[in-house]
């Protein structure tokens, strides 16, 4: 299960990944926002990661206006590990390298067909597992 949370920056592109989502059958749980109203982008953030810290969602996608305040309060919370992903290239190596569990976007930064893209990759992706990816991970939380 994918937890999706974003603020009123990201609302648009987050309707084009849910249709995406929708589409591909790949379940997810939407801990909002829900319209284009001004909110503040933590809410959403804390959801998201609270859903795959409690282990209710496996990974998450959150999406503000830049990507950068919803990624920086997700990196905040223990356990999560979000990625600001503006190309495949990055999607693909924080899958492989980083094992990211959250993926964010930028709403006003990148356009759909970009964005679902990144999403794909994000998704398709798995963890190396590589005995040195996984230490590095290991530090991150020490
Ligand atoms: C909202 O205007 C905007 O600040 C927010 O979506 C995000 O870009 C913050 O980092």
């Amino acid at each position: 299960m994918l937890a999706l949370g974003c603020d009123h920056g990201g609302y648009e592109l987050m309707k084009e990944v849910k249709h995406h989502l929708d589409q591909r059958g790949i379940a997810y749980q939407d801990f909002g926002c829900f319209g284009t109203e001004s909110v503040d982008y933590p809410v959403y953030a804390k959801k998201v990661c609270k859903a795959i810290q409690d282990g209710i969602c496996e990974k998450g996608i959150l999406i503000c206006g830049t990507g950068i305040g919803i990624s920086i309060t997700a990196n905040k919370m223990k356990g999560i590990r979000a990625a600001l992903c503006t190309d495949c290239f990055c999607a693909e190596a924080t899958r492989l390298h980083n094992d990211a569990n959250v993926l964010a976007l930028g709403g006003r930064v990148v356009g759909p067909g970009l964005a679902l893209k990144i999403v794909d990759t994000f998704l398709d992706t798995p963890f190396s597992g590589d005995e040195r990816h996984k230490r590095r991970i290991s530090m991150i939380e020490d």
